[in-house]
């Protein structure tokens, strides 16, 4: 398999000394879908602008698509597209002419350019807007309208940066379905970074979770997940605890959320939910359902982040 990015000892540390690197290597495979995961200022909007020109590296080796970025800068360039974490369109510009002049940008010959406009504007349901300013657009036509334009010069990797913050999630499904679609479907690999795990897992095979400038795991996503140290989980119960129970049970380590649910997190090392539930019996507390209190994924993202 032929390798859509491949980063070695990456670094960067900014004028102000900042330093946003530390050293990253990451391969990210042609046709993958790749998570970036990590706390703000871990250095994710870094690394996309480095490997998409509009940031200077301090140290290290960035080849996409095997062309190198510091000895093939154009054609390494021509492999990726971005959705930035900003809004950056010109807003008074319209919707149409924002699409057209990023092809034009990549010397993509008129008729093409406008060719691939149109298809790109319509596939991201924006066709019926073409001709309005960008500023009258809604957010979530806003960061379609990114993507279209991402996508305008046909790049094999698509890199979108945190793409449905602040979108509703009828337009956070439907972006994801496109994304999956142009993923499967082109075979263009596509590398996300994301706040919502949910996101993540629901999109991602494969996993990197970034954290001070280093990447602290990486793995697909079932890998991580099998790796998760601790469990949370809610307890029903079949009937009312007595404040008496209540106290002792709190006293071991469990939440009571009201009357009649508990919540307890363990080390998997040191408990489980059968051992959980035997305890309760012996307090004369009846298990009527166990629930997962979180996203997997969450409780991983939480607990490598607290304790790297
Ligand atoms: N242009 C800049 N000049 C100086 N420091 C910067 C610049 N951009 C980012 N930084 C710093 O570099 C570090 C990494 O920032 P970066 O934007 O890459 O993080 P991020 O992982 O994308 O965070 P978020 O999830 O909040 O978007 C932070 O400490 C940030 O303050
Ligand atoms: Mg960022």
């Amino acid at each position: 398999m032929s390798l859509a990015l491949q980063i070695t000892d990456l670094s960067k540390t900014y004028d102000t000394n900042t330093v946003a690197l530390r050293g990253v290597s990451l391969e990210v495979e042609q046709g993958a879908f790749f998570g970036l995961l990590g706390p703000n200022g871990a250095g994710k909007s870094t690394l996309i602008q480095i490997v998409t020109g509009l940031v200077n590296k301090s140290s290290g080796q960035v080849v996409v698509n095997g062309d190198d970025i510091d000895t093939n800068p154009s054609k390494a360039k021509t492999h990726v597209g971005v959705v930035p974490q900003e809004f950056n369109f010109p807003i008074f510009d319209r919707v149409y002419d924002i699409v057209l002049h990023q092809a034009g940008y990549y010397g993509i010959p008129l008729g093409k350019a406008r060719e691939n406009a149109e298809t790109y504007i319509k596939e991201l349901g924006l066709w019926d807007k073409r001709d309005e300013q960008a500023r009258m657009l809604s957010g979530g036509m806003k960061r379609r309208l990114m993507i279209a334009r991402a996508l305008v010069h046909e790049p094999d990797i698509l890199f979108l940066d945190e793409p449905t913050a602040g979108v509703d999630i009828e337009i956070r499904r439907s972006m994801w379905q496109f994304v999956r679609k142009i993923n499967e479907e082109k075979n263009k690999t596509i590398i996300l970074t994301t706040h919502y795990l949910e996101e993540a897992e629901a999109l991602c095979r494969e996993l990197a979770i970034i954290k001070d400038g280093r990447i602290i795991r990486q793995g697909t996503v079932k890998e991580l997940l099998s790796r998760l140290e601790r469990d949370s989980i809610i307890l029903d119960l079949a009937t009312e605890l007595s404040s008496d129970v209540q106290n002792r049970l709190q006293a071991q380590g469990f939440e009571v959320r009201d009357g009649t649910t508990l919540y307890i997190s363990f080390a998997r090392e040191e408990s489980s939910i059968t051992a959980i539930i035997e305890t309760l019996k012996e307090e004369g507390v009846t298990v009527s359902g166990v629930r997962n209190e979180t996203n997997k994924l969450e409780e991983l993202f939480v607990s490598l982040i607290n304790e790297n």
